[in-house]
């Protein structure tokens, strides 16, 4: 068991808090936020200790920090974790930008720390069936594929969407690190991508919250459209949107010489895993309910186009799991070399959309090893 102090006590902190529910080895003792007022209603309601950032970080009873801010803020307060002496886990992504990133990897290797990142949800039934499917050759070489995430953005339902529309928000930081991750897991690492982005309109209306009515700026392009070549010269074709009112597509779909796959939503950890050997076939429906980490626990629907109200939410395994690797003393699943060539993937698709370019990525990684449902079980309650 880890001493864990959070970080930046927003919208998601909720959710890590429940994951004290299913893990066994998360302990979160103490929480800070820059506005302290939400650090201590944070604190109240998880029954733990509110601290200022500062203290946070010289509080030795604290092995871990949980980076739970925004991603503009992401570098800064992994770097003063690091510096501290802290293992770090960080939502998604690693960083705003590659080069800060590698310095954040860097860092923790030269420190001997850990750093984790979110996100964990292709560890789930959904992307491990998906990838048990890949690997036995079930649809045979992947040749080629499309993924697609695109809904009205995130003023629909949050009350400060700023970030999400300025430098260092947008569609493809804020929902890439998802598919991308999903496919490198099922794919392998990348190695170039083309891109066209589009920003519609200058200003966005607050559409919940004290803001309600009022308009704020829109900095970036809100839908990138793209194309990804990976090592094993499979190609994926990406959209990526805060401009689409709804839609009726899969999530992502893969394409081999053998037959098709639909990959669940990378966005969560549920099924069900399509596939279809022939054309003009039936879908078969493969469950992942029976799986750990693939059971439906949380029944609502978040409004974003095509997720289904039943969902598998075990956010938080991924630290649970790098929990385990520093004890074990051995190699985590969500880590700083699959985050940071994910992040390469999505700094590549926005330059590539800015300059009209083909972009070459920096970064490799190691594909993750898939995880037994033994080594699951060592972790649940
Ligand atoms: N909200 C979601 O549904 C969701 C889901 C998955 C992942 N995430 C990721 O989680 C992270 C947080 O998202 P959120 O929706 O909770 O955001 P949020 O804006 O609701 O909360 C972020 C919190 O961090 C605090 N903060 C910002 N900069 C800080 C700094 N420098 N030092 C200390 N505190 C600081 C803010 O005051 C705020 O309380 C983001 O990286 C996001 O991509 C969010």
């Amino acid at each position: 068991m880890k001493n864990i102090g959070l970080i930046g006590c927003g919208n998601i902190a909720e959710t890590y808090f429940r994951s004290q529910d299913y893990f066994n080895n998360i302990n979160f003792v103490a929480c800070a936020d820059k506005f302290h007022e939400a650090a201590i209603k944070c604190a109240e309601q998880n029954k733990i200790t509110a601290l200022s950032v500062d203290e946070i970080l010289k509080d030795k009873d604290i092995d871990i920090i949980l980076n739970l801010t925004i991603p503009q803020a992401h570098f800064e307060v992994s770097k003063l974790a690091l510096e501290s002496g802290k293992h770090v886990y960080s939502e998604k992504p690693m960083s705003i930008t590659y080069d800060d990133a590698k310095y954040l990897l860097e860092l923790a290797s030269k420190n001997n720390l850990y750093f984790g990142n979110a996100p964990d949800t292709f560890l789930g039934g959904g992307g491990q069936l998906s990838r048990e499917l890949v690997d036995k050759d079930e649809i045979g070489k992947i040749l080629t594929g499309n993924f697609i995430f695109a809904f009205p953005g995130v003023h629909e339902f949050h009350p400060n969407p700023e970030s999400w529309f300025q430098v260092g928000g947008g569609p493809v930081i804020d929902m890439g690190p998802y598919f991308f991750t999903t496919l490198v897991n099922l794919l392998g690492p990348a190695k170039n991508v083309r891109a066209r982005g589009k920003l519609f309109s200058n200003q966005r209306e607050y559409l919940v919250g004290p803001k309600k009515g009022k308009f704020f700026d829109v900095e970036i392009p809100t839908s990138v459209m793209f194309d990804v070549e990976f090592v094993n010269e499979a190609i994926v074709q990406g959209f990526i949107s805060f401009d689409v009112q709804n839609h009726a597509r899969n999530h992502m779909e893969l394409y081999g010489t053998k037959g098709s796959l639909v990959v669940p939503d990378p966005n969560m950890f549920g099924g069900p895993v399509q596939l279809s050997h022939e054309l003009g076939s039936e879908w078969k429906d493969l469950s992942v309910e029976k799986k750990y980490l693939g059971k439906t626990n949380i029944i609502n629907h978040s409004g974003r186009s095509n997720e289904a109200p039943r969902q598998s939410n075990y956010r938080g395994f991924g630290l649970a799991e790098m929990i385990y690797s520093i004890e074990n003393n051995r190699k985590h699943r969500c880590n700083d070399q699959l985050a940071l060539h994910v992040l390469d993937l999505i700094e590549s698709t926005i330059l590539a959309a800015e300059s009209k370019k083909e972009i070459q990525l920096r970064s490799s990684c190691e594909q993750p090893k898939p995880i037994t449902e033994e080594e699951i079980k060592i972790l649940l309650k």
